[in-house]
């Protein structure tokens, strides 16, 4: 049942034993929403942009999803067993091609072209660039298998010969730029050394921890100057919609050790926002092997990445993560270039739940993909894509309700809930029926499980 080859973007691809992109999910591909100028996700891009202006940054946008497994992963370093190199995470065109899960994927290429325009383009030593990428994951307001990346890097040259060395003057070539960024006056909560011997080492045989320091410090300065740009618009934008009567909080952010193969040390920034902290993007210090690999090998720089939907559900308070995808001029008119206002829900309709329960097949399995006791593994991941094919965006979310292990024969049972709802119009109960009659029958069809 599967095609011998995809379309995509105008090339052919052989499938194989690795191909689980289903048409649904290609049928985003190309949309490029993130131009479409007054569309809420562009509206954005141009936000973050402004932050990184030329000439020092070239601001770009990559059309076509399909990366090779080595741009991927291998050139960033993800080790052999990564999760996310899994069929249950990525979409895999064959083997040895995915649709893009990051848009570190376009890393390696966006260093060569640093390298190859350096005579033409010398001040250009930084970049933005935004994707359409591609993930297998849970379902809801939040979430959904297509959505949008931004990624950044800014680089310094170094000696070609002995660059530690010269590492001071490195250091203080970098420092005299982060004195060219603007200072910000909000809260920076930043309680961790830059770097940690074990969880976030400096790249010794590369770095001086002065450099490091000095890259970090022009890291921090940059996303936090980016973020306060984002969320002042933000709140002014909650406030203006409130009719004043809601006072701004005063913004506070933080910077969190996080842990990435292509960085270090590397952090997570947060904002703290209504009552919660939340992750914006993550970041680094670029490991030099990936620079070496690069053509750039005499230079040191960082890198960040962050999930656009996420920023834009902020901004224009979108509730459903679905409706970015939207053609119903009742959400795109309420959008315009420049402009950031919170968006004014059009009729919500009702929802519709059902509860499907089965046996999984085998004796008892764990959650996380791997098998115990040679029972055949099961991954929630591939619920949801069941889901995702036969219900589209007419499914709201899904949640695991209830799990339980038969004491006696060991087998497992999992309850999921479906919440059906459009975003667009009333769906009739035997509407959901026949969609969830469908669910019912490709879990069993396709995962063997006996339905409770
Ligand atoms: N690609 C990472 C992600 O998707 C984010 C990242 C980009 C982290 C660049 C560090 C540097 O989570």
């Amino acid at each position: 049942k599967q095609p011998s080859t995809l379309n995509i973007e105008g090339d052919t691809y052989p499938t194989d034993q690795w191909t689980n992109t289903p048409d649904t999910i290609l049928s985003h591909v190309g949309r490029r929403l993130y131009l479409d100028e007054n569309h809420p996700l562009a509206i954005t891009r141009k936000l973050i942009e402004s932050q990184f202006p030329t000439p020092s940054y070239g601001n770009y946008s990559e059309k076509n999803p399909v990366v090779s497994t080595k741009h991927n992963f291998d050139v960033l370093g993800f080790p052999a067993d990564h999760p996310g190199r899994s069929r249950t995470d990525t979409y895999y065109v064959n083997d040895k091609t995915v649709l893009r899960t990051h848009t570190s994927a376009h890393q390696q290429a966006y260093f060569q072209q640093i390298a190859r325009n350096e005579k033409t383009r010398p001040d250009e030593v930084g970049y933005t660039v935004i994707a359409d990428v591609y993930r297998r994951d849970a379902i809801d307001r939040s979430h959904y298998p297509v959505f949008h990346q931004m990624e950044g890097a800014m680089l310094w040259k170094r000696p070609a010969t002995d660059p530690l060395a010269a590492s001071k003057e490195t250091a203080a070539k970098i420092m005299a730029d982060v004195e060219k960024i603007p200072k910000h006056d909000v809260v920076v909560e930043d309680p961790n050394p830059t770097i940690h011997d074990q969880r976030n080492p400096l790249q010794s045989e590369h770095h001086s921890a002065e450099e490091v320091e000095a890259v970090a410090a022009h890291l921090k300065r940059s996303l936090e100057r980016m973020v306060i740009k984002i969320f002042t618009e933000a709140s002014k934008a909650a406030a203006a919609s409130s009719g004043g009567d809601v006072e701004a909080e005063p913004l506070k952010v933080r910077w969190v050790e996080a842990y990435f193969p292509f960085t270090s040390p590397s952090w997570e920034l947060e904002v703290f926002w209504q009552g919660d902290w939340l992750e914006i993007l993550g970041c680094g210090v670029i490991k030099q092997d990936l620079l070496i690999n690069s053509d750039v090998p005499d230079r040191i720089g960082w890198a960040f990445g962050l999930g656009l939907e996420r920023i834009a559900m902020l901004l224009f308070n979108i509730p459903d993560i679905r409706l970015f995808w939207s053609r119903d001029e009742r959400f795109l008119s309420q959008f315009r270039a420049g402009h950031i206002a919170r968006f004014e829900p059009f009729s919500k309709h009702p929802a519709c739940y059902k509860d499907v329960a089965f046996w999984l097949p085998g004796a008892a399995v764990t959650g996380g993909g791997s098998a115990a006791g040679g029972a055949v593994p099961f991954h929630e991941n591939d619920v949801m894509e069941i889901v995702r094919l036969v219900g589209g965006d007419l499914v709201e979310d899904v949640t695991l309700i209830d799990e339980f292990t038969h004491p006696k024969t060991a087998r497992k049972s999992m309850c999921y809930r479906i919440n059906y709802r459009s975003l667009e119009r009333t769906l009739t109960n035997e509407e959901a029926n026949e969609i969830d009659l469908k669910v019912r029958e490709k879990l069993v069809g396709d995962l063997g499980v006996e339905l409770r």
